[in-house]
């Protein structure tokens, strides 16, 4: 469904079974030997999920990608996992786009977890001139979805995402604002066992020759 020019929604993605597997993984990644964090943005503010980044990390203090968390505790990103990475193409391609990622910011939101409106920016310039898509995928409690336009002031549309949607926002739509206005705690499926919410956000930062 595409619900703005370079913007899908693909409802219902990902089957009960596929959701249930990247909620292990997840697990397994955030509560890992390089443990998801709380970042502190450059404002002071701290922000209000757990972030995991994978293949490159992104500084809250610089807005800047980097190797390991110097905002943090100097780990190295651990490496983006393939089946994950093949999965991000696999959305991608589906909405007629192409991703090659190379990184992934994994989120997880609590019942109060939230993301004030913000743009995508930080990947490399190349790749963002190029409208190679950010590709979203979500697990758990519901969220509340805001998706305005190009500048903040423009008009915001909310819409759920719900577990196992998926979001690609590419081409025209790559710099829209977005955000979390909230959660919806108990929406998670029962087979899934968890309460809150995983997002995973795959982007490319690296642009290449294919
Ligand atoms: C993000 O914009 O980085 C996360 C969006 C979401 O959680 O759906
Ligand atoms: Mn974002």
């Amino acid at each position: 469904m595409e619900i703005a020019p370079g913007a899908f929604h693909l409802p219902g993605y990902l089957s009960l079974d596929a959701q249930r597997a990247i909620v292990e993984q997840c697990r397994a990644l955030v509560d890992g030997a390089v443990p998801a964090y709380v970042p502190v943005v450059r404002g002071g503010g701290k922000m209000h999920v757990r972030m995991l980044c994978l293949g490159r990390h992104w500084n809250g203090k610089t807005y800047e990608y980097e190797p390991t968390r110097t905002d943090f505790d100097n780990l190295p990103a651990p490496p983006l996992p393939g089946n994950l990475k093949a999965l991000a193409g696999e959305i991608a391609a589906s909405a007629g786009m192409t991703l090659d990622a190379d990184l992934c910011i994994l989120n997880y939101y609590e019942a109060d977890g939230r993301m004030g409106l913000h743009q995508d920016k930080d990947e490399g310039e190349q790749s963002i001139a190029a409208g190679i898509p950010v590709v979203s995928i979500s697990i758990g409690d519901t969220a509340r979805f805001l998706f305005g336009g190009l500048k903040r002031k423009e008009p915001v549309e909310a819409f759920a995402l719900e577990s196992g949607d998926a979001f690609v926002f590419g081409g025209p739509a790559r710099l829209r604002y977005h955000g979390v206005s909230r959660i919806l705690p108990g929406t998670s499926p029962p087979e899934l066992g968890i309460s809150g919410r995983f997002n995973l956000t795959f982007r490319q930062y690296d642009v290449h020759d294919v």
